[in-house]
């Protein structure tokens, strides 16, 4: 069993039920019934609150057992959630088939992180969004949830770098916020927030 099969193994749902205030509010930038992938969705309270909002969600992630907890959580809520148990490091959403991608504290580590990354907003469409949320390397410091390995920590320069040339950045930026999300982040703590659009495809001039 992996790590994150065993956290979920635990009785009830490790970051609540609600969904991330980040995403909640960057949400207002999604087109009605836009189609939505979650990599890292664990137990599913931001896939299916997307699902709630009317949109086509597939959420990933490496945990059958978090993946399970989601698809009851949807069907406790009356919505349909699309999962699917991958692994990240070696997985590609289909080129162009997506309005969003949604990265809220999927930690990675710094060996796959990039690619990983480029291959996600590779599957977002002409004007798709990406939205990220993740724990800042200043999280150290602080006791309210995240890895504790700096490797798996994530500035908003590296995230400038990941996405270069794929997305223009609309917001990149990091700092304190109070996270009540469940027993899992609880308290002060130190984020990166990094949200994205596709860059408009090139005019025939300006291909090489
Ligand atoms: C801190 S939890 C966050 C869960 C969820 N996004 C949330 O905010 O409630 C990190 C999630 O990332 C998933 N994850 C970590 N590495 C992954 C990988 N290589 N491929 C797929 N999922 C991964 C874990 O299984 C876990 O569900």
């Amino acid at each position: 069993m992996n790590f994150w099969d065993q956290r979920f193994s635990e009785p009830g749902y490790k970051y609540g039920l609600e969904p991330n205030a980040f995403l909640c509010q960057q949400a207002a930038r999604l087109a009605p019934v836009s189609q939505i992938l979650v990599p890292g969705d664990g137990e599913g309270r931001n896939g299916v609150w997307l699902a709630e909002q009317g949109h086509t969600v597939t959420s990933v992630d490496l945990s059958e057992i978090g993946l399970h907890k989601a698809q009851s959580l949807a069907a406790s809520r009356g919505v349909r959630l699309t999962t699917h148990c991958v692994d990240l490091a070696d997985w590609s959403p289909e080129v162009s088939s997506l309005d969003a991608v949604v990265l809220i504290y999927t930690h990675l580590p710094g060996a796959i992180r990039q690619l990983a990354h480029r291959r996600l907003a590779r599957g977002l469409r002409p004007g798709g969004w990406l939205v990220l949320e993740a724990f800042h390397p200043e999280q150290l410091t602080h006791a309210s949830g995240g890895p504790k390995d700096v490797d798996m920590l994530y500035t908003p320069e590296q995230l400038d770098a990941d996405f270069a040339g794929l997305l223009a950045p609309v917001e990149s930026w990091h700092g304190e916020t109070r996270l009540a999300e469940g027993p899992g982040h609880q308290g002060i703590a130190h984020v990166t927030r990094w949200v994205g659009q596709v860059l408009a495809a090139p005019g025939p001039e300006m291909r090489s």
